[in-house]
């Protein structure tokens, strides 16, 4: 097995990597396919816990860099999802205790026992950010459709450009269709206006997210969540396939709110 390396990035802290890690690692593994998810943010180790794989880590990424562990030794099999293993953050290193080069041999070395290796960056530009580009080879950048989120995303294309790496590709989230329709939140064309890369997926503002998290099970697991929904259409873009996109407009409700679709905000939210 030669895995593929996918970073999952975005600058601004708080949009949704975690949980896009987390999310796609199930859909993926659902799917069938061997999936490790590598939590990069470490000192703030918490994919473990949004995977609710807290209780079980006995080495981590650190214990691998050192030696102490072997890759094998230190992933931890998901019971729920056949074919799912973590590999968790040490909370008692540094981002500067890895630096890129051992980043990529730990990753290199994960290639063996997974389809897909999805690598979960902390937030940021620095060295943790760097840790998490250098193994990647392909790199999914997570926004919400807020101002500041976008210009970090952008300023996030250009570094991952600049290291030779391919565009990434975007996973918009948090999307408010309802928000979007009276053009109080930027569509998924305004975000691309800005940012112009592909998207591999949008993904809704989804209350069960949050209930899912700290119950430790990623809403994927769950049938009827739309949010699970948009997780396994990007799985399964990710593995080829080539779906269309979820339709997250609504329909205008009042004749006004028509009216003002109608000329305030001509195609906003319509190809998702
Ligand atoms: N689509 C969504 N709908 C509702 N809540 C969401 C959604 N996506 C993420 N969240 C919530 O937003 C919060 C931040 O998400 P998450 O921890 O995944 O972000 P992050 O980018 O990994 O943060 P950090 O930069 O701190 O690592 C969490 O409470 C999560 O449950
Ligand atoms: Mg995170």
């Amino acid at each position: 097995m030669a895995g593929k390396i996918i970073t999952v990035t975005s600058g601004k802290g708080g949009v949704g990597k975690t949980t896009t890690t987390a999310n796609i690692g199930v859909a993926l593994a659902s799917r069938g396919r061997k999936v490790v998810v590598v939590d990069a943010d470490i000192g703030l180790r918490n994919l473990d816990v949004v995977m609710g794989l807290e209780n079980r880590v006995v080495y981590n990424l650190i214990h691998v860099v050192r030696g102490v562990a072997s890759a094998e030794r230190a992933l931890i099999r998901d019971k729920r999802v056949p074919g799912l293993m973590l590999l968790a953050a040490d909370q008692h290193s540094d981002k500067d205790d890895v630096d890129p080069e051992e980043m990529k041999d730990v990753c290199d070395q994960l290639r063996a026992f997974a389809d897909f290796i999805l690598v979960d960056s902390p937030a940021g530009i620095e060295q943790g950010f760097r840790n998490a580009l250098a193994p990647a080879d392909e790199v999914l950048l997570v926004t919400t459709p807020e101002v500041s989120a976008v210009r970090d995303a952008d300023r996030v294309i250009g570094l991952v450009e600049a290291s030779g790496k391919p565009a990434p590709r975007l996973v918009l989230n948090r999307i408010k269709p309802e928000l979007v329709a009276r053009g109080d939140m930027m569509s998924t064309e305004d975000v691309l206006d800005i940012l112009r890369i592909h998207i591999i997926g949008i993904v809704p503002e989804d209350g069960d997210i949050v209930a899912a998290t700290n119950r430790g099970e990623p809403v994927t697991l769950k049938r009827g969540s739309r949010a699970g929904q948009a997780y396994h259409n990007i799985a399964a873009r990710l593995d080829g396939e080539d779906l269309p996109f979820m339709n997250l407009e609504l329909p205008p409700t009042s004749l006004l709110d028509r009216l003002s679709h109608l000329f305030n905000l001509g195609g906003s939210g319509g190809t998702t």
